[in-house]
């Protein structure tokens, strides 16, 4: 992919469901090798922007061009080049996590020898121990189920991985731990990630950049992260304030503006 324009680009889009605005006249873009988290409180059209990412809705109006096409027209262009994690594992139940990890491959036509060795290594990646690879989901907790989900998304090879809320289900300490066997992963391959998550904590601790979403679908708050700004704590707190603030804000009440981010 070309590295001078965005691998997303949104631009003066809005998503309407009947009279219900879902996202409200968006411009949003995403650079090659940038993980974005999207936060907002439920119903702010987090799940919404995915969707359009993804090809899977229209805009209304405005127009969504993913690595240089529409995806919603080119749906099938983009297949194996994009990858989604959702907040269950959304893995079938009679197959292994290996069979679960080969499916992406299986749809994209690749030999059955190649698919075995790359789940296999992807669920090595994603510390996955062989013993587990030939259990069935019920079989395993839910932490390992979701490290089974994203080897199924990572094992492609996409150029974007979008994740909704793929660490929300799990406890404080497993979900940590995956998060950063994750971002190590996305980092070490330089690949452009967009995860959503209503979580500020997750979004602190993984983005290169905070985009903040408020109902109906607006964009009210975007923040850049490095790690000077994640060993700050005065600059966390801001950060938290600012955000929280956004986040129970009630529709049509001030909030803080991009232009008054720390
Ligand atoms: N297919 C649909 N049909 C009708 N309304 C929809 C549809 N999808 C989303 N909406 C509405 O659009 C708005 C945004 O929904 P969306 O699912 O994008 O929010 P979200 O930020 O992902 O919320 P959550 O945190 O609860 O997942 C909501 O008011 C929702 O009810
Ligand atoms: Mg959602």
């Amino acid at each position: 992919m070309a590295d001078a324009k965005p691998i997303i680009s949104l631009d003066g889009v809005t998503v309407r469901f009947g009279n219900q605005v879902a996202v409200n006249d968006m411009a949003f873009a995403v650079k090659n090798e940038e993980v974005v988290a999207v936060l907002g409180q439920t119903g702010a059209g987090k799940s919404t922007v995915l969707n359009l990412i993804l090809g899977q809705i229209k805009a209304t109006t405005g127009t969504v061009v993913v690595d240089g096409c529409d995806p919603y027209a080119n749906y099938y262009a983009l297949r194996g080049k994009v990858a989604v994690s959702f907040q269950t594992d959304r893995l079938l139940p009679w197959r292994t996590a290996r069979e679960n990890v080969e499916l992406g491959l299986e749809i994209l036509g690749r030999p059955e020898k190649t698919r075995r060795s790359l789940a296999a290594e992807w669920l090595n990646r994603l510390k996955l121990s062989a013993a587990h690879h030939d259990k069935y989901p019920q079989q395993l907790s839910g932490g390992m189920r979701q490290r089974v989900s994203l080897a199924r998304a990572l094992v492609i090879d996409p150029d974007l991985i979008l994740l909704d809320e793929s660490f929300s289900q799990l406890d404080h300490v497993t979900s940590k731990a995956l998060r950063t066997d994750f971002l190590s992963l996305v980092k070490g391959l330089r690949k452009t990630c967009v995860l959503v998550t209503h979580r500020i904590d997750d979004a602190l601790e993984m983005a290169d950049r905070i985009v903040v979403l408020a109902v109906p679908g607006e964009i009210k708050l975007e923040l850049a992260l490095s790690d000077a700004t994640r060993n700050d704590p005065a600059w966390l707190s801001s950060a938290t304030k600012q955000i929280s603030a956004v986040m129970t804000a009630h529709s049509g009440e001030d909030v803080p503006k991009a232009a008054d981010a720390v």
